[in-house]
């Protein structure tokens, strides 16, 4: 089994994650870094895996993005990134978190695996369904 840490993404990882995460522009990712808003598994390699998050109606948790790098998959690097985002909110008083995939991605039987429940969708046109997931923590 491979070594990794998970830890907040410090700034030195920004242009990694420029790099690897491209649904969001450098600017916000720069303020995200700065808020912990964004966790990596890391090895002597290099990073693994991040998750990103915010605050759904500025009071939920909510996993933006979750990405293990392919060659890294199924060696629970991904379950380890959403252990340590729930851990970490629950100390800090929260007592659920959320996400969403959409309805044609594998990463929703992974959400379903680790305990996540469905708890609506959304539709936006011209994307596939958008499944809401929930857990308590
Ligand atoms: C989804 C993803 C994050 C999973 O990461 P991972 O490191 O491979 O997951 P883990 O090894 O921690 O797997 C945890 C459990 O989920 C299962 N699992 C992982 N990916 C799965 C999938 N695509 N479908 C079904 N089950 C899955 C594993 O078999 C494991 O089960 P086990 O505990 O019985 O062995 C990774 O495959 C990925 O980055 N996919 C592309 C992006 C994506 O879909 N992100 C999620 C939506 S934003």
């Amino acid at each position: 089994m491979d070594q990794f840490a998970i830890e907040f993404a410090l700034k030195a990882d920004l242009e990694w994650l420029v790099r690897h995460d491209k649904h969001v522009d450098r600017a916000i990712l720069e303020k995200k870094l700065i808020r912990q808003e964004v966790l990596v598994a890391r090895s002597n390699d290099g990073i693994m895996g991040w998750l990103r998050y915010s605050l759904f109606w500025d009071s939920i948790p909510f996993i933006n993005m979750l990405v293990v790098l392919e060659n890294h998959r199924r060696r629970t690097v991904g379950s380890s990134l959403v252990q340590y985002f729930e851990a970490h909110m629950k100390e800090q008083g929260h007592s659920r978190v959320m996400t969403s995939t959409q309805s044609d991605e594998s990463g929703q039987h992974f959400f379903r695996k680790v305990g996540y429940e469905d708890v609506g969708s959304l539709l936006l046109p011209p994307e596939p369904l958008e499944i809401m997931l929930m857990k308590r923590l």
